[in-house]
């Protein structure tokens, strides 16, 4: 198939464009180079011998957007472009609205206009908010958010939902992403954080790098092994092959549907810690902080739709997450 892969030189865009390529699709991105930057496109020819080709376009500007749709005829979008920072958010929630709705109906407005029927999303496990027990199974639906980020990924499912009833021949996957961590084991993509790190891995390289001084562990009274948060780690590859799997399965079925990606296991912040030290070989400094507000204590998914519908369940395990990132950070820093 040809995919316009939307944020493509991103995070996980970028690990899906790899994967996508090594099973014979073609990709085109768009990306306005915001949080990424052009030698990504390089490091995939590296990896798979074919440099996508680029457009860099904001979804914002309608009018570019559409040269791209009028110069390529798409079978289907993966669309992953959006800001991510949910601190952030709360400080400019209308820049997040604007980027993560107004970019997305843009981008569905063009897929109806030149008949793109396919379409895979990338939300989050933060849709389940804080109101459903783990694991988080699909059929709960949706939570409530607890910042403009969570409620931008919330309001496109809804949107997109609305669109695929009106329009019966569309089909879209929405991905609920859990926590996506680790890199290309090449060691030439990974996660290059704007600024100071929120997320937990991120932190942890920052602190092996010597550019942090300790980590801060939000909380260690909750109710789980050791008293820290419990989240749902995937390896950013085992999402990156789950979306060539999606982007299948959409293209062969109709209408929507909600999928949960991450392993169906919890990790503590102290046990992704102790993977680290092991990776890094040394330890890794610590502080015991008090808890991040709008943090809950533990999030986990429920992965057998993902297994029934698309076939895919996670390969890689936390000591290979922590590796890989740890191979990734050592490789920036040369
Ligand atoms: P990322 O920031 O690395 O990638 C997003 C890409 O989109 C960047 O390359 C950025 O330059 C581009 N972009 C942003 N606004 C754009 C615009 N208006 N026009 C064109 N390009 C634009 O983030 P990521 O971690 O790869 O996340 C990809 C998607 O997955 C995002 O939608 C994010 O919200 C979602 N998601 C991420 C996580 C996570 O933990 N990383 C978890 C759940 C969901
Ligand atoms: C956060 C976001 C969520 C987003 C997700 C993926 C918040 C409140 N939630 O979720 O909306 O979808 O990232 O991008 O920001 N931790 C520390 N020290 C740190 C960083 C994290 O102890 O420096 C702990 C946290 O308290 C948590 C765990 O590590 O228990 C994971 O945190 P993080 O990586 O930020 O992910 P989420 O909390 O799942």
């Amino acid at each position: 198939m040809k995919i316009l892969v939307t944020g493509g030189t991103g995070y996980i865009g970028s690990h899906t464009c790899v994967e996508l390529i090594n099973s014979g699709h073609e990709v085109v991105i768009v990306d306005n180079l915001y949080n990424s930057s052009l030698d990504v496109l390089d490091k995939i020819e590296t990896i798979t011998g074919v440099k996508p080709k680029f457009y860099k376009v904001d979804i914002l500007d309608k009018e570019k957007l559409e040269e791209v749709f009028k110069e390529n005829k798409f079978d289907a979008v993966i669309h992953f472009a959006g800001y991510k920072a949910v601190g952030e958010s709360v400080a400019i929630p209308l820049t997040y609205y604007e980027n993560n709705i107004a970019g997305s109906i843009n981008l569905y407005q063009l897929m109806k206009k030149y008949e793109v029927r396919n379409l895979v999303f990338s939300s989050s496990a933060t849709v389940y908010g804080d109101d459903f027990e783990v694991p988080f199974k699909e059929e709960y639906g949706l939570g409530t958010t607890t910042n403009p980020y969570g409620t931008t990924k919330k309001m496109n499912e809804m949107i997109i939902t609305d669109m695929d009833k009106a329009e019966p021949e569309n089909s879209s996957v929405l991905l609920r992403y859990f926590n996506p961590i680790g890199a290309h084991a090449s060691g030439l993509l990974g996660e290059i954080p704007n600024g100071i790190p929120n997320n937990l891995v991120p932190y942890i390289a920052q602190v092996v790098a010597g550019q942090r001084d300790f980590l801060r562990v939000w909380g260690n009274d909750y109710d789980t092994v050791d008293g820290t948060g419990v989240r749902d780690y995937i390896h950013v590859v085992d999402l990156a092959k789950a979306h060539v799997k999606a982007i299948e399965y959409a293209a062969s079925h109709k209408g929507t549907e909600v999928i949960n990606i991450g392993t169906g296991k919890g990790y503590s912040v102290m046990q992704v810690l102790k993977a680290y030290e092991k990776a890094c070989g040394h330890d890794i400094p610590y502080q015991i902080m008090e808890r991040r507000p709008g943090d809950i204590a533990v999030c986990y998914a429920d992965t057998a739709k993902a297994e029934e519908l698309l076939g895919f369940k996670a390969q890689y395990d936390i000591d290979e997450m922590c590796e890989d990132s740890y191979r990734f950070t050592c490789n920036l820093k040369k």
